[in-house]
Formats: C-alpha cells, structure tokens, sequence
C-alpha cells in the first residue's frame, strides 16, 4: 500500500545571533559569511541543489518578494505564493498572489497540492501564520554575527509554542542550523 505522504509547511529564515532577519539599511552581505568553523560540515552545490529541489512551493509577504525581485529572482520556476493584499502582478507564470484568509490558502489550497511548503518570510507574515497555527516546522539558520538592530525574526508573537528539537547542524562557514517541529 503506499504511504500516506502528509504536507508540511515549513517556516525557514536566515538570522543574526541576536534574533534580526534584516538589516535596518537593508543590506544582505551578512548573511554570507566569512567565518571558518574546521569541525563544520561542508556543503557542496549538489547538496544545495539537492536541498531545493526538495521544495515544492514557496510562500512570503509582500515585501520579502518585492526585495526578491530587487536582489535578484532567488526561486527559479518553483511555484510562488505572494501573500498582499494589493493589486501586484509578475510575468512569471510561476508566481501568483493571494488575497485572504491564510488558514484557507495554507490548508485549502497549499496543502491540497504540495508536501514541502516553503514560508519564506519575511517578519510580519511569519507572525501570522505563527498566530494562526500555520507552521508545522522551523529551520532558523544562524549567521556567526550580532547585527545590534533591524528586523526581529520573533517580534512579540503573543503566544507559547512548544517545539521539538529534530537536528542541529555546524557549517564550515560558522552557520548553525537548527531544525525543529512545532508540537
Ligand atoms: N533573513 C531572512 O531569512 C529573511 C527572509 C525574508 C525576508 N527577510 C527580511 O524581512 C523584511 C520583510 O519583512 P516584513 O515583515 O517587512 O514584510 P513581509 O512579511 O515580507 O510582507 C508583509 C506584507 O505581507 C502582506 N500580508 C498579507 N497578509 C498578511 C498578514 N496576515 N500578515 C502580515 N502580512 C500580510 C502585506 O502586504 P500588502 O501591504 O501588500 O498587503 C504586508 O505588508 C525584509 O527586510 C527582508 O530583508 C529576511
């Protein structure tokens, strides 16, 4: 008989050690580090490759995709969700824009189509699907600096959530890793 494959959303961001997911000038150099841990795993193209395309869909905010669209499309054709409420258009098929209740989009139409979801930011999305119980796992990759100011990646979520600890992972670059599951 095959397995029932369940659909998981994941909520995935890059962070300073003192908790900021953005810069307040905006600028990403820091998340590309130059740090040299010798005990850390190295991580070759292939196995980002293959990392990606383990990922079925993505979904983010507004502003995370206009900064996508600045910095340089980082998703290739993969299926992206934008969650605006404005009146934003892409000429890529790929990308389209959703308007509404996100507990509808995650668990009507997300996870109807896809097993891998991507939430990838930015702050103030991540907190409502955090509000609204949407996230079933956190990958929170910690870059070896404090930023000292910007964006918080959990800016007073207003709740408890358990989590379960499933990996940790050191990089030769001085990236931590940590993978959890919400319970
Ligand atoms: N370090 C990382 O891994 C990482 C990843 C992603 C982003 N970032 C950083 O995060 C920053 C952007 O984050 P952000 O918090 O400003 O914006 P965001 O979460 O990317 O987008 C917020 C926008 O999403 C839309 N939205 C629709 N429904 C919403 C809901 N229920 N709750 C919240 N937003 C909803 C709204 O767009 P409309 O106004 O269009 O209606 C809202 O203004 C950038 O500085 C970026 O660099 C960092």
């Amino acid at each position: 008989m095959k397995p029932t494959q369940t659909s998981n959303l994941t909520l995935h961001m890059v962070a300073s050690l003192d908790g900021f997911i953005s810069k307040q000038d905006g600028t990403v150099d820091w998340m590309h580090s130059q740090d040299q841990y010798d005990k850390g795993v190295a991580l070759t193209e292939e196995d980002i490759a293959d990392y990606l395309a383990s990922i079925d869909c993505y979904v983010m905010g507004s502003h995370t995709y206009e900064l996508a669209l600045q910095l340089g499309w980082p998703y290739g054709d993969k299926p992206v969700v934008v969650v605006s409420s404005r009146s934003l258009s892409s000429d890529r098929a790929s990308v389209s824009f959703f308007h509404g209740d996100i507990v509808e989009l995650v668990e009507e139409q997300l996870k109807a189509r896809y097993q891998n979801i991507w939430l990838v930011g930015g702050a103030a999305l991540a907190k409502a699907f955090l509000q609204s119980n949407l996230v079933d796992k956190i990958t929170l990759s910690i870059m070896p600096i404090i930023l000292g100011g910007g964006t918080l990646f959990f800016d007073f979520i207003g709740k408890e959530i358990p989590l379960h600890l499933e990996d940790v992972k050191a990089y030769q670059d001085g990236m931590v890793e940590l993978s959890y599951a919400v319970k």
